[in-house]
């Protein structure tokens, strides 16, 4: 039995991750390590809960006695480290919090590995999954390749940039076994709708503003949720130890062509006449130090592990689409109390 602490299992991407793990690995236990900040909540992984090789434990990687007592009750073979703030506009604001959760956070998780697994270092693994954000903004051409200079602009990629840091040093210092993937932006069912798919999603649907920041021409390389779930897989039990790899979706969309895209599908699912949703589409002021590009060369990923996103983006939107017009009660659950003040502060009532 292969026991496995998976941080952030609670998010958007982390609850994917579980779920993939415990539902395909049932020979490994899945412990699900989470503070269930806004972010986190456990309605993401109902359809698993009751599985025996799956557990939720709620703590907070910035508390190191609590780290240090669950390493040694439970004595992980490996973390996956997906716990974050991951939201850059919030960043912006609260730019502590996440140099607390996101630096220090993974500083004291990597002390726990290293103190734990001493003398054990290459039976046991820590994976940290980190973003392209690291990489700073691309201009009109390039791609992001494992090479490229770190230059991150927002306190949310300074904070995720330090913390690969800190990953690297713990294997080329003390030897601990570590991965690190860095991928592009993701999209799918459990997203939190601060980002900006399902919050236009749940614009559209109540007839809301979407707001586009800017003049919409900043450009993501999208990848479905499920494909970045995958490729984790993947690099977890087929990487060398201290290998990078990025992950991306090879599918970048100006941000109000993606928008323009999404009300189309909107339009066609709810029944209304074309072009209905995307006069809801309002220019607001830019986000601060917004990086223009972001684009993934995935080539190693593809050449070592075989690893290649699945779905096509339109696809994978309508699906997205579907999901939240079936999931009514969840949205309305995530969007009531603090998101209603966190939107007010956001984008002025
Ligand atoms: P999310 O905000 O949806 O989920 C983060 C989870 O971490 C939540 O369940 C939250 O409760 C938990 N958490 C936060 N602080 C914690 C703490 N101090 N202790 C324990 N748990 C804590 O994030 P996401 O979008 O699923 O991203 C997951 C990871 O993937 C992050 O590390 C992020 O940087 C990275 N990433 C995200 C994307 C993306 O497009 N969303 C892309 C590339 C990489
Ligand atoms: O690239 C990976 C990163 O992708 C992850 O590391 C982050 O955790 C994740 O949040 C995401 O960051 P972005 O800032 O790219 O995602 P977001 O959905 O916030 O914004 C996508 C683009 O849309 C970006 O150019 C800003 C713009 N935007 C966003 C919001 C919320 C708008 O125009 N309007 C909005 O209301």
């Amino acid at each position: 039995m292969k026991k496995i602490i998976i941080t952030g299992g609670a998010g958007f991407i982390g609850s994917h991750v579980v779920r993939r793990f415990v539902t395909r690995y049932p020979d490994y236990e899945v412990i699900n390590l989470d503070k269930l900040t806004y972010a986190g909540n456990l309605a993401n992984l109902r359809d698993i809960e009751d599985r025996p090789n799956y557990r939720f434990v709620k703590g907070d990687i910035t508390d190191t006695v609590f780290l240090d007592e669950l390493f040694a009750a439970e004595r992980p073979a490996a973390v996956i480290h997906l716990a974050a703030e991951s939201h850059v506009d919030r960043s912006i604001s609260s730019p502590l919090e996440f140099v607390l959760t996101n630096v220090v956070g993974t500083v004291n998780l990597l002390n726990a590995a290293k103190k734990h697994w001493e003398g054990e270092y290459d039976t046991h693994r820590f994976y940290h999954v980190s973003t392209d954000e690291v990489y700073g903004a691309l201009g009109d051409t390039g791609m992001f390749t494992e090479e490229t200079r770190y230059d991150p602009h927002s306190p949310y990629s300074a904070s995720k940039a330090s913390s690969d840091h800190f990953v690297r040093a713990y294997h080329d210092t003390y030897g601990l076994d570590t991965v690190i993937s860095n991928c592009s932006n993701n999209y799918g069912s459990f997203h939190f709708p601060e980002k900006l798919i399902p919050l236009a999603i749940n614009n559209i649907k109540n007839k809301r503003p979407v707001p586009v920041y800017g003049k919409g021409e900043n450009i993501r390389d999208w990848l479905w949720v499920e494909d970045h779930a995958r490729a984790i897989d993947v690099i977890f039990h087929g990487a060398a130890s201290g290998e990078t790899y990025n992950i991306g979706g090879h599918n970048e969309w100006k941000n109000i062509d993606l928008i323009q895209l999404l009300c189309g599908i909107m339009d066609k699912k709810l029944g209304r006449a074309d072009g209905e949703s995307a006069r809801l589409i309002t220019f607001v002021k830019d986000r601060a130090g917004h990086d223009l590009r972001y684009a993934i060369d995935a080539t190693r990923l593809k050449q070592d592990l075989g690893w290649e996103p699945s779905l096509q983006f339109e696809e994978g939107l309508e699906k997205t689409v579907d999901w939240y017009l079936a999931n009514e009660a969840w949205l309305q659950d995530v969007t009531s109390g603090h998101y209603q003040q966190y939107y007010a502060e956001q984008y002025g009532g």
